[in-house]
C-alpha cells in the first residue's frame, strides 16, 4: 500500500486499507495534575479524558486493541473496560510502555496506531488518515501527527530533512536554539507498520536528557533501517494533550463548545449557548428547546419538541417528545418523563417513571416511583422513599390527583384515578377512584386572635423594659 489519500476531517465513518491495532498508553502518572486519580480519569464533558480517546478509536472499528496501564492503576482498567490492558512496571518513557503491551501486538500484521490518553479532544477522522500514513514494503513505517501549536513550548520538534521528509523528532528538553524554533511539533500520536514495530522499539536507547525511551526516537530508527517517515498534519483544535488543570479546563472549554454546535447543527435551540453544559453522550432531538444555564450530566436524551426551561440540572434521564422542565428542576439517574410531561419549579425527580402528560408543577420531591399517564402532583407533595434504612417504591395509577403537601410513605400505590385530599400522609394504599385524606380537624376559636396579638405585644414590652434597665 503507498500512503493513501488523506480522507477528510469530517468523514463520518473513516476506515483504514490495512488492519488496524490502536494502543493507548496512560501509564504515566500525572504528575502536574497534583491528583489521587490517574490523569486519564480526569473527566472532559462527562466523560473520562481515555473514554473520548477509546471512542474516537472505537470508530475506526480496530482488529485489535490494548491500553497501557501503570502499577496499581486497576481503576483506569475498569474504565478502559473491555479493552485489554498491559501493565508497564515503571515509567521509563513512552517507547519503553509501547514495549510493555508486546504480548498483546506481537505478530499483529497490520497497522498499528499509537495515541496518547491525555489527548481526548481527537477525532476518529484524524486517527485514520494518520493510520492511512503507514505501510509495509516501500510505504513509510512511521507516521506522525505534527501539529502547529501558538506555543511549541514543551513538544517535540518535527525536523525535516532537505527533500522535505520527516527525518527525526528532536524532544524539547534536548534540543538546540534551530530545533527549538521549529513550528511544527509532535502532537503524540504515531502510526507504524506492525511488521516494523519489534525492531524499531528493539533498537530504541535511552540516551537523553532524561534517561528515557522516546517513542518519537522511532522515526531516526526507522530512517536507519532504510524505510520512510511521513508527517501527517492535524488540526491544532484537536491535538492538546492534558498535563495540567488549566489545560483540563481548556479541554473542557473546546468540547463544549464542539458538542453545542453539534446539538444545534442537529435541530435543537440553545438559547444562550456558551451557558449550556452538555456531556460527550447527551442526545437532544429536533426542536429541542434548552434555557440558558441548564446543565446535562451524562445519560441524558431529550426527545423531539421537548423543552428545559433556565437553570436545570439532568442527569441520567429521558425527556419524552414535547415535555417541559423548570426552571429550576433537578432531574437524577433512571428517571424518564413520558410524553407532554410538565415538570416545575423546584421539583427534584429520582429513578422514576412520570407518565404522558403528567405534571408534577411546583416544589416536590418524586423518588423511586412509578407514576401513571395524567397524573397531577400537587405542589410540595413528597414520596418518602427511605425509611433510614431501605428504599421503598411509590406507585401511582393512571389520572390520580395528588392533592397539595401531601406525604406518600413507601411502599405504597395510589390506584387510578384516586383523588388524595390536600395535606395528607399516605401510608397505606389507596383503591381505584377512591378519595383518602388525613386531616387534623381545624379548630377555631371566635375573635381569639386580637386577644393573643394583645399578649404578646405586652410581652414583647416586658422584654424591652428589662434590657433596657441600667444593671445593677
Ligand atoms: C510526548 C512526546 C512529545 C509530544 C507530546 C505531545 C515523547 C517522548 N514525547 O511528550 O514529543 O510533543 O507527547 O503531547 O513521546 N506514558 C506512559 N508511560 C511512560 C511515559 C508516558 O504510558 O513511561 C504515557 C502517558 O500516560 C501519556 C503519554 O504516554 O498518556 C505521553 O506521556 P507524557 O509524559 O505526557 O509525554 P510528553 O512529555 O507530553
Ligand atoms: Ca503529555
Amino acid at each position: 500500500m503507498s500512503a493513501a489519500a488523506p480522507s477528510p476531517i469530517s468523514d463520518p465513518s473513516p476506515r483504514t486499507a490495512s488492519p488496524l491495532m490502536v494502543v493507548v498508553l496512560a501509564a504515566g502518572k500525572g504528575t502536574r495534575m497534583r491528583s489521587d486519580r490517574p490523569k486519564v480519569l480526569h473527566p472532559v464533558a462527562g466523560r473520562p479524558m481515555v473514554a473520548h480517546v477509546l471512542a474516537a478509536a472505537e470508530a475506526l472499528d480496530p482488529a485489535a486493541r490494548a491500553v497501557v496501564i501503570g502499577p496499581a492503576m486497576d481503576a483506569v482498567a475498569a474504565a478502559v473496560d473491555p479493552w485489554p490492558v498491559a501493565v508497564q512496571a515503571a515509567q521509563n518513557g513512552t517507547a519503553d510502555a509501547v514495549r510493555a503491551a508486546e504480548p498483546l501486538w506481537r505478530g499483529f500484521a497490520g497497522t498499528v496506531l499509537i495515541v496518547y490518553g491525555d489527548t481526548p479532544l481527537i477525532t476518529a477522522g484524524t486517527l485514520a488518515r494518520l493510520a492511512a500514513a503507514v505501510g509495509p514494503g516501500d510505504a513509510p513505517a512511521v507516521a506522525v501527527l505534527g501539529f502547529r501549536p501558538a506555543d511549541p513550548g514543551p513538544y517535540g520538534r518535527l525536523v525535516l530533512d532537505a527533500d522535505g521528509h520527516l527525518d527525526r523528532i528532536v524532544e524539547a528538553a534536548d534540543a538546540d536554539a534551530a530545533a527549538r524554533s521549529l513550528a511544527l511539533c509532535n502532537a503524540g500520536l504515531m502510526a507504524i507498520d506492525g511488521a516494523a514495530l519489534g525492531p524499531i522499539l528493539a533498537a530504541i536507547g535511552n540516551d537523553n536528557a532524561k534517561g528515557e525511551f522516546y517513542l518519537t526516537d522511532a522515526v531516526a530508527v526507522a530512517r536507519r533501517m532504510g524505510r520512510r517517515a511521513a508527517v501527517a498534519e492535524g488540526p491544532v483544535a484537536e491535538l492538546m494533550g492534558i498535563n495540567s488543570r488549566a489545560e483540563l479546563a481548556a479541554a473542557e472549554a473546546a468540547l463544549q463548545a464542539r458538542l453545542r454546535d453539534r446539538a444545534m447543527a442537529g435541530g435543537a435551540t440553545l438559547v444562550d449557548p456558551a451557558s449550556v453544559f452538555l456531556a460527550a453522550d447527551t442526545v437532544l432531538g429536533r426542536d429541542v428547546e434548552i434555557g440558558p444555564n441548564v446543565v446535562f450530566g451524562p445519560g441524558v436524551v431529550v426527545e423531539d419538541g421537548a423543552r428545559i426551561l433556565p437553570f436545570c440540572h439532568l442527569e441520567g434521564v429521558v425527556v419524552g417528545a414535547g415535555a417541559s422542565v423548570g426552571p429550576f428542576a433537578r432531574l437524577r439517574p433512571e428517571t424518564t418523563l413520558g410524553a407532554g410531561a410538565h415538570v416545575g419549579n423546584f421539583v427534584e425527580i429520582k429513578k422514576t417513571r412520570l407518565g404522558a402528560g403528567s405534571k408534577a408543577s411546583h416544589l416536590s420531591y418524586l423518588g423511586d416511583a412509578r407514576i401513571g399517564d395524567g397524573v397531577n402532583i400537587g405542589a410540595g407533595t413528597i414520596t418518602c422513599n427511605y425509611d433510614g434504612v431501605l428504599k421503598h417504591e411509590t406507585v401511582i395509577g393512571d389520572g390520580a390527583f395528588i392533592g397539595s403537601d401531601s406525604v406518600l410513605v413507601a411502599p405504597v400505590r395510589i390506584g387510578r384515578g384516586a383523588l388524595i385530599g390536600a395535606g395528607s400522609a399516605v401510608d397505606r394504599d389507596v383503591a381505584d377512584d377512591a378519595l383518602a385524606l388525613t386531616r387534623a380537624p381545624l379548630v377555631q376559636k371566635d375573635g381569639a386572635a386580637p386577644r393573643l396579638r394583645a399578649r404578646k405585644q405586652a410581652e414583647k414590652a416586658a422584654r424591652a423594659r428589662q434590657t433596657n434597665e441600667p444593671k445593677g
